[in-house]
């Protein structure tokens, strides 16, 4: 047999029970590409491309002939090698259930119970739910939300979701929480009691479908007969560059690595994958070592486990479960310390197809089981052609120890873990930016021995992770501690070695030096804090033990499924009919769709005829001039089609951001595309084109920058009221403080996609795109092309979330798109990749807010002067409007009667930043949050107080003379009191926090008052078409655009009440420039409000035509009327039109009506931290909310929930960076975290306040997307609450600004203690940490 194969094998594996034979396999090729464009499965989709958001979802099913064993386990099809798939069964969200066939009850009730909004993470959601159900069908809630770990979603903060997840689980899900005589069960009768009828029930879980597993796809009898009956054989699988190798047995195995001694052992793809997408490595060959028997081996050996190299790390974490639930307590200790890392590393999707040996030998700093098993003494057994050995996985990462490399030409065949000995402590510590499916930033694994009967060091073991460019052992530290007492005296020895001898590199990109050392340092104290707990468990004589106030921190925060209540009122009116179905909590009208797959968004739009795929080509350089681009390596990639150019747009040059085609302004800038006939071409293609530039003077990328180039875009903007310099001469305190806030990407989950169909007539096009703004991409691509505005078609079905991201972005892609269609006459395809969309797009401006505020004693704020700088990025972009909305909404909910605040939007060498949820209103009000905080810090009176006072009472007007009532506020803030039990938890909080010395509670209350308006009539005009068809179906459309918010869905409430048919007979399908015309952009919360006027107006216009009919035949039936109609030549199609809100702001004057009406609200929220690490959990909130007479209380309880959790990301997670040269390094979801699963509160509740009314919204409504993100502040001042408290206990009395995020980091270092001290020192003791 040759080494290298000859003819290429068939490739036989099934999807959705139908056998699928690839007689050319590509081993370059993923599941997900395979799925969607060669086997037109669409349902599973592209979020990220590197398995870290779960949107590819996908179960994989295979056959153990040995065992006769089907394994079901969840994957992330775009890092699944197709060619990994032999023998197996895929199931797609298509082969769980459709509306064709049956929707499965996964999916029926993830849309029942609200938890889709925008749908793109539904699909990934289903098949990580059904996986776990195929395995469990009654799974309890920790395996329920341990399964979610590795899924993102973006709009619905999860709540929605784990509701429908509940619904399977076997275990009564109640908070337990009998203390006050009342759990979550019971709240509902009590707030029955109240006046306002409300209601709790956002869904009827008795329509729900049983789950019944004997209905679901079998595994395929052929792959079983397969697997059984086929003698097994190498296979080979030849791609356009790339050669896959599978091997049977060992031997063979050998043979393959001496004939390719370069090509990597693949397993899960995990670690290669990654590298080989994002970090342009090529393998010509690589060998699948899977199918061998010796590396899947599981063995219980009489020492401990043997676990072959193979085993996926799902294995490793059952195989040890099981190991530790049958062998004492005192054998498994490296089982339980080895299983505590694999239960947060990665999601489940990730641990399902990683190996064991590939996390080991690909050696990355951030193993999290390296140091661990290192620390264990595990041993590996390694193979070569002719050479066996066995060595000590410590020796590999120990200097100095001979023979300590793995050779290319060695294979790792198993892992031996050792059963623990008498004597032995053994422990692992990691640290993320987020709990759970992050890598670390540091992590730990620690040994010691102690001679018998003693607490003398016998053997120590200390590796870490995180720390350097692989696990570092602290060798030296461990020799030097040997002999030693274990106390306080080895711990300060301890911790000062340490630190001399971890040396943690700093880096390019700001590597948070500091806070790894202070975690290294930690850790080994918090080991310290165990081994000392544990010997006075054991001997309690002789050992005293750790003090009470030091328990806590022995134990890690685990992720919990959380308690949640929703509040609304039902039956807003009366004698509302059953049928009317405005103010119940109606499913998405895509709902069904999106759980299914069935929902199209762009890229599931069928391919048309010669269709190409356009790649962008981006500035590397942030400021420079392009001297030369070379295209003709990118020219001879197969398949390339086109380079386009600037030269190539035949009108306005939208393209370039700067007049000068030549210069380039930011890095990420699009500077030429290529299409070609694939996706892969062109992106193969456009990393080969080469630019030249010659770097200009200066690079401005930072607020700081800009302020010193005076570097800013016009105009700037100030507000001014009352006497400000007068007032600061008569307040008792003064002060001033500045605090930065750092910017946040939208992570919509659809990357920014386009379709530019050219008709071939008249030069008209069909442009179909992921936007909120039709008309602008209709104006937009004309304007590009030369064409006027009726040729172009904008379409727009559904947008996978955009969140302010979709507005002028999307804009000058789809005129990329359009232009390369126009030059080729071709149907052009963008979808920009994760990376490319973080890269381009811009997010939420960073800003520093730089405060004075002067204030009595009593609390009462007298002046305020703010200055707040916005880094607006290379372009205009939406900047100078972000900046005078942010001084229009600065106020929150706060009269200052002499307050002078202004906005400067920086111009700078950054991708231009844009709208984001929110506005500049969640900047500028956490500046005045922070103040507000400062001026309690100072006045020694608690926050709570100092925002009440200051709250708006009656009859008082902005800072720009805008009236407002607020009754509603003060309502909110009471209800949210009283519903929080605030001073109740405050209190215990705070004993909580005498009692425990690592631990900190935090808890915090604000209020909020968000203004809806868009600031001018235009902006806020809207227009709806409503065709009634002869059959008495309606065809409903209007300008609004459909991302998640749910506007289509109520829009359908408002007609079905119009027109008074059930929401059954209306349908809607798509908004598009060829039906309404110019219609302004769905932001700023308005959709809803302005097009449900709209909508509303159409609706009585066609009832108006018809109530001659009606009043006719009073009795008939509507399809009685509509046939009637017709015959009697009335016109059964209408449009509505609203002219807009009477909104202006003049800024000469600083004064106007630039909102139409408030919103309230206000929430509590309340965390621990463990000072020690950072780490932080959300232990509960409260949210009680004004939003009118709600449409549809599930819709926008949905939205609130979802934009506090986006908030949450705002203020304590979400970090951009950037490199000193201005390139962005979080371009995926590995290295920017957005909040997960673990990071929603343990107990979450929303009120909607009950009899408020909007005499200005449709039904008494307000319009509810954006206001909700700022409640995610509330989370950043409980955990500001909780470090003060450690800051009081440590001394430390001075005012804490922190900046935000408010990150574990900062955390960490704000929690100062003498370990931070010795970081920064290097030195210290730490004795008085022991005592006290
Ligand atoms: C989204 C995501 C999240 C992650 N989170 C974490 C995390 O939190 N913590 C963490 O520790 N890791 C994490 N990882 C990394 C992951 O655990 C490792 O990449 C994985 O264990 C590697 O296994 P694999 O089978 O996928 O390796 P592959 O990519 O298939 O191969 C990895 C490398 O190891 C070599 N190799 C594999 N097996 C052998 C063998 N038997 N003998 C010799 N060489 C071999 C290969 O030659 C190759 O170079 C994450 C990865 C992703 C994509
Ligand atoms: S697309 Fe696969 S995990 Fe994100
Ligand atoms: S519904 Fe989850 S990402 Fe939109």
């Amino acid at each position: 047999m040759s080494l290298r194969g000859g003819a290429a094998d068939d490739l036989i594996f099934y999807v959705n029970g139908r056998k699928v034979i690839e007689k050319n396999a590509d081993p370059e090729q993923m599941l997900l590409s395979y799925l969607r464009r060669r086997l037109h499965l669409t349902g599973t989709k592209y979020g990220c491309g590197g398995g870290g958001c779960g949107a590819c979802t996908v179960m994989i099913s295979t056959y153990e002939p040995a065992s006769k064993k089907i394994r079901h386990y969840s994957a992330n099809a775009c890092l699944l090698p197709i060619c990994s798939l032999y023998g197996a069964a895929v199931t797609t969200v298509e082969g769980v259930g459709s509306t064709k066939t049956r929707v499965h009850p996964v999916q029926e009730r993830l849309a029942k119970c609200h938890g889709s909004q925008c749908g793109f993470c539904s699909p990934g959601m289903v098949m990580s739910i059904y996986t776990l159900l195929r395995n469990y069908p009654e799974p309890t809630p920790e395996q329920m939300i341990t399964a979610l770990a590795g899924n993102l979603c973006r709009c619905t903060g999860y709540r929605p979701i784990l509701d429908a997840c509940k619904t399977f689980c076997k275990e009564s899900i109640c908070c337990q929480r009998k203390a006050n005589g009342k759990c979550c069960c019971d709240q509902e009768n009590y707030l029955f009691d109240k006046e306002e009828k409300v209601s709790t029930r956002l869904f009827s879980a008795d329509e729900f479908q049983p789950l019944d597993p004997t209905q679901e796809l079998i595994f395929p009898p052929e792959l079983m007969r397969m697997a059984e009956n086929q003698p097994k054989r190498t296979l080979f699988f030849h791609g356009e560059r790339m050669t896959w190798i599978s091997p049977v047995s060992l031997d063979e195995l050998l043979d393959m690595k001496v004939a390719h001694p370069k090509a990597p052992l693949l397993v899960g793809n995990t670690s290669v994958g990654p590298e080989m997408k994002f970090r342009g490595v090529f393998h010509p060959v690589v060998i699948a070592p899977a199918r061998i028997p010796d590396l899947n081996v599981v063995k219980c050996t009489e020492d401990g486990l043997t676990l072959g190299a193979a085993c996926s790390l799902s294995v490793v974490k059952d195989v040890l479960t099981n190991a530790i639930s049958e062998f004492p307590e005192e054998k498994t200790k490296v089982f339980c310390a080895v299983l505590q890392q694999l239960r947060t590393l990665g999601g489940e999707q990730i641990r399902n197809v990683a190996s064991l040996g590939g996390n080991v030998i690909s050696r990355k700093s951030a193993s999290d089981l390296n140091p661990i098993l290192a620390a264990s003494n595990c041993m590996l057994s390694l193979v070569s052609r002719g050479k066996k050995r066995q060595i000590p996985l410590s020796d590999i990462f120990a200097e100095g120890v001979g023979n300590n490399t793995i050779t290319p030409e060695e294979i790792l065949v198993s892992v031996h873990i050792p059963h623990s000995k008498k004597g032995e402590y053994v422990c692992a510590f990691r640290q993320a930016p987020r709990r759970e499916n992050a890598l670390p930033i540091t992590n730990a694994g620690m040994r010691v021995l102690f001679e018998e009967g003693t607490d003398i060091i016998k053997d120590l073991s200390i590796f870490y992770g995180g720390a350097a460019s692989t696990t570092v052992c602290a060798k030296q530290t461990c020799s030097a501690l040997t002999g030693r007492h274990w106390n306080e005296q080895m711990l300060d020895e301890a911790c000062r070695l340490i630190l001399k001898e971890i040396a943690i590199p700093g880096s390019a990109s700001g590597e948070k030096v500091d806070y790894k050392k202070t975690l290294i340092v930690s850790f080994f104290y918090r080991f310290f804090l165990e081994v000392l707990q544990s010997l006075n468990t054991m001997d309690p004589c002789h050992y005293p033990g750790i003090p009470m106030e030091y328990r806590s921190v022995l134990q890690d925060f685990k992720t919990k499924m959380p308690q949640s209540i929703q509040i609304y009122q039902a039956d807003i009116e009366p004698n509302q009919s059953p049928q009317d179905p405005v103010g119940r909590p109606i499913m998405h009208q895509s709902g069904i769709k999106h759980v299914t797959g069935e929902a199209v968004y762009i890229d599931d739009l069928p391919s048309v005829d010669g269709e190409l795929f356009l790649a962008v080509v981006t500035s590397s350089r942030a400021h420079a001039k392009i001297v030369s681009i070379d295209t003709s390596e990118a020219l001879k990639v197969p398949g390339v089609f086109d380079i386009i150019s600037a030269n190539d747009v035949p009108a306005t040059n939208e393209f370039y951001y700067s007049d000068d085609p030549e210069i380039v302004i930011c890095v990420g800038q699009i500077v030429c595309a290529v299409v070609a006939d694939s996706d892969v071409h062109s992106k193969q293609a456009a990393a080969k084109v080469k630019i030249e530039y010659e770097v200009l003077e200066p690079v401005i990328l930072t607020i700081e920058e800009a302020i010193k180039h005076n570097s800013f875009f016009e105009p700037k903007r100030k507000l001014e009221q009352g006497n400000v310099d007068q007032a600061f001469e008569t307040v008792d305190n003064i002060i001033e403080g500045e605090i930065h806030i750092g910017g946040q990407e939208h992570f919509y989950m659809e990357t920014q996609s386009v379709l530019a169909v050219p008709k071939g007539e008249d030069k008209e096009m069909d442009v179909y795109v992921s936007t909120q703004h039709p008309a602008f991409i209709q104006e937009m691509v004309a304007a590009s092309l030369g064409v006027p505005a009726n040729r172009i078609m904008c379409h727009v079905k559904r947008v996978g979330g955009a969140f302010g991201g979709k507005l002028l972005k999307s804009g000058l892609l789809a005129s990329v798109a359009a232009v390369a269609a126009n030059k080729t006459g071709k149907a052009v395809r963008l979808i920009l990749s994760r990376g490319d969309d973080m890269l381009i797009t811009g997010g939420r401006h960073p800003f520093i807010g730089k405060y004075k505020v002067g204030f009595m004693n009593d609390g009462r704020i007298r002046a305020v002067d703010v200055k707040y700088y916005i880094n607006g990025g290379c372009t205009p972009d939406e900047s100078v409007l972000v900046a005078a909305v942010s001084l229009l909404k600065m106020d929150n909910a706060y009269k200052i009667p002499h307050l002078r605040c202004w906005a400067y939007a920086c111009k700078t060498n950054l991708p231009s930043n844009t709208a984001f949820r929110g506005f500049g209103f969640p900047q500028s009000a956490l500046v005045t949050e922070t103040w507000i905080t400062g001026v309690a810090d100072k006045t020694g009176l608690s926050p709570e107080k100092i925002r009440e006072m200051n709250m708006y009472k009656e009859n008082e007007q902005t800072h720009f003379k805008q009236k407002l009532d607020p009754q509603n506020l003060i309502r909110c803030w009471n209800e949210c009191m009283e519903k929080s039990a605030y001073y109740s938890r405050k209190t215990a909080a705070s004993q909580f926090n005498k009692q425990n010395y690592w631990r900190k509670k935090g808890i915090a209350i604000v209020p909020m008052k968000f203004p809806f308006g868009l600031g001018s009539r235009y902006l806020s005009q809207a227009a709806a078409l409503v065709h009634i068809y002869t059959d008495g179906s309606v065809l409903l459309t209007h300008g609004g655009i459909e991302m998640g918010q749910g506007i289509h869905t109520k829009m359908i409430q408002v007609a079905s009440r119009e027109l008074n048919i059930p929401m059954s007979r209306i349908h809607f399908c798509e908004t598009s420039t060829t039906t309404v015309p110019n219609a302004c952009a769905s932001a700023g919360s308005a959709g809803t409000d302005v097009n449900g006027m709209a909508v509303k107006d159409a609706c009585q216009t066609l009832l108006n035509r018809l109530q001659p009919i009606i009043n006719k035949n009073p009795k008939g039936t509507w399809n009685e009327w509509i046939k009637e109609a017709f015959e009697q030549s009335v016109s059964l199609s209408a449009t509505g039109y609203f002219r807009g809100y009477n909104e202006n702001m003049d800024w000469e004057k600083g004064e106007g009506q630039p909102f139409t009406y408030f919103l309230y609200g206000a929430a509590c929220s309340e965390v621990e931290i463990n000072c020690l690490t950072g780490d932080h959990k959300n232990l509960r909130t409260d949210i009680v909310m004004d939003i009118g007479c709600s449409i549809n209380p599930a819709v926008d309880i949905g939205q609130i929930e979802g934009a506090f959790v986006q908030g949450i990301g705002l203020y304590t997670m979400e970090e951009l960076k950037y490199s000193p040269e201005g390139v962005l390094y979080t371009r995926g979801p590995d290295q920017y975290k957005i909040p997960a699963v673990c990071d929603i509160p343990e107990q979450f509740s929303v009120s909607l306040l009950s009899s408020s009314q909007n005499p200005y919204g449709i039904y008494a409504s307000k319009g509810i997307g954006e206001a909700g993100l700022f409640l995610g502040c509330f989370v950043f001042f409980a955990l500001r609450d909780a470090v003060r408290s450690a800051r009081n206990e440590r001394g430390l009395k001075t005012s804490f600004v922190p900046n935000s995020p408010l990150t574990a980091e900062q955390i960490r270092i704000s929690c100062a203690d003498d370990f931070t001290e010795m970081v920064i020192e290097s030195w210290g003791r730490v004795c008085s940490v022991m005592s006290g």
